[in-house]
Order: C-alpha cells, then structure tokens, then sequence
C-alpha cells in the first residue's frame, strides 16, 4: 500500500469511529427541569417512546426544578462521553459556561422547549421550541375577540420567573392588551407552572378583586396554573368560564375536560413530542454531518369548546400526561 492510500484508511477508519454506524449506538444525554407540569410529565414520557423507536439510548437526568441540578447533570454526560445533550432549560440565564465545556467535548447540544440567552447562540446546536411569544398573542387575540370590545380585567398566572416560556408568554399577550384598550391585566404573579401555585395565587387574586367581581378572565401561562385557579375559583362560588373567562397554554387532558364541563374556555396547544425532530436532527447531523436549521420551530394551535374537547381529552389522557 502507498503511503497516500495508508493515510486515505487511516482517514477513513478515524472517521467511521467517530460516526456511530447506526442510531443503536447513539447515547443521548437530557437534562429535564422536573415535573412541575401534566405537559412536562408527557415530554418525559413521550421523549422516552420516541428514543426507543429509533434505537437510541436516552439517559435522562431529572433537575426538580434547580439549575444547579442541570449543570450538574450536563458535566456528568460530557465526563460519560455522551453523543449529545438535550436540554431543557429551567430559566434562560446562566448556560455559557457549561455549554462551552460540551463544545470543548466536541458533543453538540440540543435545547428543547425553552430558550436561552443570545450570549448562548453558537453554543448549541438547534433548537426544538415553539414560539412562546406567539403563544401568548394567539392566548390574548383569543380573549379579545370573544369580549368584543367589552371592558375586561385580567389577571395573569405567570410561568417560573427567569424561563424563556414565561417571559415570552407575557410579551405576546402584552402586544395584544396594547392595541385593545379594553383589555386590562389588573394582577400578574408567577405560580411557577404548578396546580398548587396556581391554585394559592388566584386565590389571593379573588380576594383582592372583590371576590372575583372585578375579573373578567384568566390567563395562565399553561394549563396545569389554570386547573388549579379553576379550584380556586369554584371554592369561591364562582363559575370558571363563565362568570370568569379562562386561556390557558400546554393543551393537557385536563384543560380538555374542563372545557368539556364548560369550565375553561380555550387552550393553545405545545406538542410534548419536542425529542422525535431533536433526535431525527442528531442522527441526521451524526450520520452525514447534516446541520440542522438553529430552530426547528413546532406549531402553535388554538382549542376550544368547538373542537370537541371530549374526544380530545379521551385521545390524549394515555399519553403519559
Ligand atoms: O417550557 C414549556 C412549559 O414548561 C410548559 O408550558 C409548562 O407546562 C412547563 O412546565
């Protein structure tokens, strides 16, 4: 052999060890936030379905809720040697460090259903999220074409405080209280995407606006906050989705039913299927060296009592939710 052709098959074989020959030896590292939601329940669970059908071995790293957990577990898959790193970032801030380390280990990085800060852009890979601001003006255009112009107090059940989502959420649905004057947001509190804080806040919110009296509608930045205001609300002997509006974010099985009752008023659906297109993306980019577009962007869709909520709630309530 010549001394070229050696270092062609050297090139070559250095190649094919890098490259993992099939999906079934791809390792894949994520970083969850935790449970705090129905919706981030069946991320987990769905991101689990769609690693085994396509023969990839998902470590996944539960954070409750604590940053500090996530940096943890990323520095632990780089020490593994993982293929790739999802992650779900608890708040935007914070990441450069970390994911520079990841860089360093030449293991690319996928962020799923969140966002970080710009100063963060070059050190991942793609981006597997909705778009959170229109999340939250499809939420507010909602609202006001059903008031029509009626007057209408708001209060506002704020996501975590510091997660691209919550931020978003509100700036979205802000740019549509700007232009309809008749929309006013009276209280905004974060109850931290949960049931209970949910619940504990629009509690407080009632008291404060005269028993209710003084609100025309809820928006939540998703539906497991809303559940728990819903609580809240009937508690107080009022009557969720009636006597107060409800828009809420995630699409759960339990938004659907409460529809179904007549005791929410709409919904705007996130997939918890964000793993299948970061996965597709990976093999993809491990396999061919395919880079991916910075943002694989998933849709954004409205529901309400004209969509059937029943046979949805009966379609989705087995889906890890
Ligand atoms: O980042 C997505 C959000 O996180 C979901 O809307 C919420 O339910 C979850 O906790």
């Amino acid at each position: 052999m010549t001394s070229k052709a050696l270092l062609a098959a050297t090139a070559l074989v250095a190649l094919s060890l890098s490259l993992p020959a099939t999906a079934a030896e791809l390792t894949v590292g994520f970083s969850q936030i935790g449970s705090e939601s129905g919706w981030r329940a069946a991320e987990t669970s769905v991101s689990k379905t769609e690693a085994t059908k396509r023969k990839v071995t998902l470590k996944i790293a539960d954070a409750q809720q604590k940053q500090e957990n996530q940096i943890k577990a990323i520095r632990s898959f780089i020490a593994q040697g993982v293929d790739a790193i999802f992650l779900a970032p608890v708040v935007s801030s914070g990441w450069d460090a970390v994911l520079k380390e990841a860089k360093e280990a030449k293991i690319p990085v996928v962020l799923l259903d969140r966002d970080i800060d710009p100063s963060g852009k070059e050190l991942y890979l793609t981006a597997v999220t909705s778009d959170s601001v229109h999340e939250g003006a499809v939420a507010g255009e909602w609202l006001a074409k059903t008031v029509a112009g009626k007057a209408c107090n708001v209060v506002e059940l704020q996501g975590t405080v510091g997660a691209s989502v919550a931020t978003n959420r509100k700036k979205g649905f802000d740019s549509v209280v700007a232009k309809n004057a008749n929309l006013k947001v009276v209280r905004s509190q974060t109850g931290d995407f949960t049931r209970a804080k949910g619940k504990e806040v629009m509690e407080s919110f009632i008291k404060a606006e005269g028993g209710g009296k003084n609100i025309c509608a809820v928006y939540a930045h998703n539906d497991d906050m809303m559940v728990g205001a819903i609580q809240a609300m009937k508690e107080a002997g009022l009557k969720p989705g009636k006597d107060i509006l409800t828009v809420s974010i995630d699409a759960v099985p339990d938004i659907f039913k409460a529809i179904a009752a007549g005791e929410a008023n709409a919904t705007v659906e996130l997939t918890p299927n964000m793993a299948g297109p970061a996965l597709d993306a990976i093999m993809a980019y491990k396999a061919k060296g395919t880079v991916p577009p910075k943002w694989i962007q998933t849709e954004s869709k409205l529901y309400t009592a004209a969509d059937d909520p029943q046979k949805i709630y009966d379609s989705k309530k087995g889906l890890g939710y």
